[in-house]
């Protein structure tokens, strides 16, 4: 019998993954939906990237002040992306998304870039969808349960800041609201959570331990969360012979997802050694996507996931 690609794909799983069976063995992640493409953790963004054939979704959370999760990626809204309910842009920073209600929030249109902003160059590719909302979870669980995307997986990230808290939830209730929602839409089999504030991912594997968690680092100028406790939830990089993938480990994710530019083959090599997938972020540039695939890492979270796919296929 002749397999289909997706067949195939399916039927390998991912050895990482502890909650899927079978799941993709090379994941293909629209980030933020497909920000290349359409406006960022909007519908719009799931169902371009679903229409493009991802494997997973990975957007941003954020808790309301009425204990909603919303699918945002800034802890207060976003200059860049907001227009208030009479269709002018925020003249700055709006309110932080955990002093505000689901209500609120979705009077604000983000279906399109601040005309003329430095981000709105950086994605000449994105076609606006005026209108778009910021949308709940459970939106988007909706959109992965109708046929056709019930193979969907989704990689949901705990918006946290702990140099920020009065910005953010505290971050084992979110980690609790997360559980809970992720149980009673019944896609416990079908979500991993990440984070740069590994804190939310301890409570998550406390609460849900089959729940693949997703270590997320950076170690750039503008953040540096391996060589801060507080955002390693007390682990120490000198405890772990400076070696983040050990650190990683150490902490109880199944996945680490480095910043694209940080990573080397050795540590890639390292990390595969202990078991740990390996999905870097935020890989757009086409030598890049192939340089990694070549490497042999799980999966690439994309704003360009077509591209991810078309370097794939022509394998
Ligand atoms: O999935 C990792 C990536 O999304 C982290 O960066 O800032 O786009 O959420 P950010
Ligand atoms: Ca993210």
């Amino acid at each position: 019998m002749k397999l289909t690609r997706r067949q195939i794909l399916w039927s390998a799983g991912l050895p990482w993954l502890s909650n899927a069976a079978p799941g993709p063995i090379f994941d293909i992640q629209g980030h933020r939906g497909a920000r290349g493409l359409a406006p960022e953790n909007t519908l719009a963004a799931f169902d371009t990237a679903l229409a493009l054939g991802v494997d997973t979704l990975e957007l941003d959370l954020g808790l309301t002040r009425d204990g909603h999760l919303v699918v945002t990626h800034d802890l207060r809204l976003n200059p860049d992306i907001a227009r208030d309910a009479s269709g002018a842009w925020l003249a700055g920073p709006g309110p932080a998304i955990v002093d505000i209600t689901l209500a609120e929030i979705q009077t604000y249109d983000v279906g399109r870039l601040r005309p003329g902003s430095r981000y709105a160059a950086s994605y000449p590719f994105q076609v606006p969808a005026d209108g778009e909302r910021i949308p709940t979870l459970a939106e988007v669980f909706a959109l992965v349960q109708a046929p056709g995307a019930r193979h969907v997986r989704l990689n949901v990230e705990t918006k946290l800041n702990p140099l920020q808290p009065d910005l953010c939830p505290e971050p084992d209730e979110f980690a609790r609201v997360v559980v809970q929602a992720v149980r009673q839409a019944g896609m416990s089999d079908r979500v991993s959570v990440q984070s740069f504030d590994w804190r939310s991912l301890a409570e998550v594997r406390r609460l849900a331990p089959a729940l693949p968690t997703v270590a997320l680092t950076t170690r750039q100028p503008w953040l540096d969360n391996v060589a801060d406790v507080r955002w390693t939830a007390g682990l120490a990089l000198a405890d772990h012979g400076g070696s983040v993938p050990r650190l990683v480990k150490a902490s109880g994710a199944v996945a680490w997802s480095p910043f694209h530019g940080d990573l080397s083959r050795a540590e890639l090599a390292e990390a595969q050694a202990l078991g740990l997938g390996v999905l870097p972020w935020t890989v757009n540039d086409m030598d890049d996507i192939e340089r990694l695939i070549d490497w042999g890492v799980a999966g690439l979270i994309s704003d360009y996931p077509d591209r991810v796919r078309s370097a794939l296929k022509r394998r």
